[in-house]
């Protein structure tokens, strides 16, 4: 048996439970003091505080008197694309709008156009760089999203880069089909042949290969309409894919009523949801994914989290990665995001980005938190308390990163 004893631990800070917490709940957390880890064969085994027990054969890693918390979840990424879009930071600097870079062929489109061009090899060398990464800097499970092919061709292309980098490496990733991220330039006089195509020819190969497990659309302006985003999720329900929706990233066109009406596990941006979104969310027992890095990088307002966890709408938060909106990969940004912009406690950010990030993927029975019985998903700081990774920014603060009870 393969055995990983995790000792003099300053303090571990994390969340409890398999399901996402709301409310008060999302702030209430435990802090151990002086604790240790045994993690048998990827799976914690115990937990306790004051001395740790002789183990026998166990790997002993020392913490040296750090924060440990559970690894992190980024519960939302677009991590297949080719190229990337630089070009596009001077438009942004002469003033247009996402919207604008997107009606006029840049956006979505011209990654769609370069992840046409890109080999699987090509797309998973690159991911697999992006997920060293985030690795490193404390990330141990993700989702990824298709939505850069827009054919059906391309869609799955991007789905088995996904399953391949799951099966080789060492991050969970969870698969969601993003058929309908974009109408593509060629259907853009036909997006009812292009939805039709979605939901009848990419949705039900998706469930014949089994490389997805949500469906996500980006219900926006100018992009997919509330109904037709209704038609696509509805879709995926038949082919046993869960909704995701990108609800009131731009303008609140009815997203997040919609996710509540539909009963998505998550809706997704959220930052210029309404009073009614949030109400529908909560009654629909939604989680709202928040990404306070795509605010920061279009230099939009941030959602309004404080109303959402009032409102009993457990919140997670995650990147967005991806080449346009959100070019950065980095959780720990996203956590400085959540105290100073969303003005939540270091709690309630550590739950949005743990427990609440692996609830919105479906994955909170077996990561999020560290209890007896979830995987041995870890992350030494350098960092005495919790408090201090929300406070310093722009350093990588991840020390030691444990993937299922082996170090990374
Ligand atoms: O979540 N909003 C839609 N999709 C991404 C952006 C994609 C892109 O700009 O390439 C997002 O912001
Ligand atoms: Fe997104």
């Amino acid at each position: 048996m393969r055995k990983l004893l995790l000792t003099n631990i300053g303090m571990l800070a994390t969340p409890q439970g398999r399901a996402a917490k709301k409310g008060t709940e999302q702030g209430t957390i435990q802090m151990l003091k002086n604790a240790w880890v045994l993690v048998e064969d990827g799976v914690i085994a115990q937990v306790g505080t004051g001395a740790a027990p002789e183990v026998e054969d166990a790997k002993v890693v020392d913490a040296e008197g750090n924060l440990v918390t559970p690894g992190l979840v980024d519960a939302h990424t677009h991590l297949i694309f080719g190229g990337w879009r630089q070009n596009e930071l001077g438009m942004k600097l002469h003033g247009k709008t996402y919207l604008e870079i997107q009606n006029a062929g840049g956006g979505i489109q011209s990654t769609t156009n370069a992840t046409r061009q890109a080999t699987a090899e090509e797309l998973t060398n690159k991911a697999a760089k992006a997920l060293d990464e985030m690795m490193g800097f404390g990330v141990t499970t993700c989702e990824a999203k298709s939505g850069y092919g827009l054919a059906t061709e391309h869609e799955l292309k991007a789905l088995q880069v996904i399953k391949d980098l799951n099966d080789r490496h060492p991050m969970d990733i969870v698969a969601t089909f993003m058929g309908a991220h974009l109408v593509p330039a060629e259907y853009k006089q036909n997006r009812e042949e292009y939805i039709r195509l979605v939901c009848e020819e990419m949705m039900p190969a998706v469930k014949e290969q089994g490389i997805a497990k949500f469906c996500d659309v980006f219900c926006e302006a100018d992009t997919f309409t509330v109904e037709e985003s209704r038609q696509v999720l509805e879709a995926g329900l038949k082919y046993g894919l869960r909704p995701k929706i990108h609800a009131d990233e731009i303008e609140a066109i009815g997203g997040s009523q919609l996710a509540g009406e539909i009963g998505a596990i998550s809706a997704e941006h959220l930052i210029v949801c309404p009073p009614e979104g949030i109400a529908s969310m909560a009654k629909g027992g939604v989680i709202a994914c928040l990404l306070p890095a795509t605010s920061f990088n279009l230099g939009a307002v941030f959602a309004p989290a404080r109303d959402m966890i009032r409102a009993g709408v457990p919140v997670a938060m995650a990147t967005d990665f991806n080449p346009g909106s959100c070019p950065c990969l980095n959780l720990q940004f996203v956590i400085n995001l959540g105290c100073l912009k969303y003005k939540l406690t270091p709690e309630e950010v550590l739950t949005a980005v743990t427990l609440n990030g692996a609830a919105a993927i479906d994955m909170a029975d077996k990561v999020g938190s560290v209890e007896v019985g979830k995987q041995g998903d870890l992350v030494i700081w350098d960092a005495p308390d919790l408090d201090y990774i929300c406070y310093r920014v722009g350093s990588n603060l991840a020390k030691t990163v444990i993937k299922r009870g082996e170090l990374v």
